[in-house]
């Protein structure tokens, strides 16, 4: 018995040089868990220093010229709409990939995931034990959706949707894949192709690029400069969806690291073949986005 036990577990970390591990996977190597050795944590922590020099630094992840613009606010009304229109693709598509992730899933727990992001997106809301509704009415971003009820008005699209009615959009002219540009297309494909594939050791390399893109920090660029918008057009446009979403991510980050390690220590992973995947995430991710920067030039002009 320790009394403290996440201390022991910082010395053991030091001892052995493993510091950078998460406390789940140090808590798993002091147990002897099947598959945890401290051979094997620095074989870890050494294909850790691959990722971050082969995948995380990939350019959509650290410099993103698109949302590095927006950021600045000064998007005429078509570039603003524009935006709107591929986003609101995106999110249906979206749906199109979490459900076939959720279909491949390999166990029930993981399909309890997959189901609750997609559940979520289209309109049963997180319930947690000190749940309180915010500004738009939203649902909390933690909580599981079990025992919650669905309304219209959770969905991600309405709350895009109301955006789109106030840039003077009708329903039919956002979400459906015939308003998408071909590179919104290529990277929504992709995702249902990488993110929601059958293959497992794929899906968790795109997972695992895809988690680390989100929370690269280009929700706050878009909430900073729809802000900015809005302080210019007095157009006051909710931004809940970004918000929320923006809010979301912080939270999945501290996941996304332990997914890792568990994955590693637990199954047999292609080393190589999971950089190469997660790469070929970003690819189509940075696709998206750099349709976006090719249309928003050709938008300057217009008004
Ligand atoms: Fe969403």
């Amino acid at each position: 018995m320790h009394l403290h036990p996440q201390k022991s577990l910082y010395d053991l970390a030091q001892q052995h040089h493993l510091e950078g591990l998460t406390l789940p996977s140090l808590l798993a190597l002091t147990k002897e868990q099947e598959g945890y050795s401290i051979d094997k944590a620095k074989r870890f922590l050494a294909f850790q220093g691959r990722i971050n020099n082969e995948m995380l630094n990939h350019q959509v992840i650290i410099q993103n010229p698109y949302t590095a613009w927006f950021e600045q606010g000064d998007q005429n009304p078509a570039q603003i709409k524009a935006f709107i229109i591929q986003f609101s693709v995106f999110s249906n598509q979206f749906l199109i990939a979490q459900l076939h992730k959720m279909i491949h899933a390999d166990t029930l727990e993981s399909m309890h995931a997959s189901k609750e992001i997609l559940a979520n997106e289209i309109g049963v809301r997180f319930q947690s034990g000190q749940q309180h509704e915010n500004l738009n009415n939203q649902s909390s971003t933690e909580g599981s959706i079990d025992g919650s009820r669905f309304s219209f008005s959770a969905a991600h699209f309405e709350w895009l949707y109301i955006i789109a009615k106030k840039l003077g959009l009708s329903f039919a002219e956002i979400g459906q894949p015939k308003h998408g540009t071909h590179a919104t297309l290529f990277f929504c494909n992709e995702l249902i192709r990488l993110y929601g594939g059958d293959n497992y050791q794929i899906s968790q390399a795109a997972s695992y690029a895809v988690e680390n893109w989100a929370a690269a920090g280009f929700w706050k660029q878009l909430i900073q400069g729809l802000q900015k918008y809005n302080d210019q057009t007095g157009l006051d446009l909710p931004l809940g969806f970004f918000i929320w979403h923006d809010k979301l991510e912080a939270q999945h980050a501290a996941h996304t690291q332990e997914e890792l390690e568990e994955l590693y220590f637990t199954q047999n992973l292609d080393e190589d073949a999971f950089i190469q995947n997660g790469n070929e995430m970003l690819a189509g991710v940075a696709a998206f986005w750099d349709g976006l920067e090719v249309q928003r030039q050709e938008l300057a002009t217009t008004h």
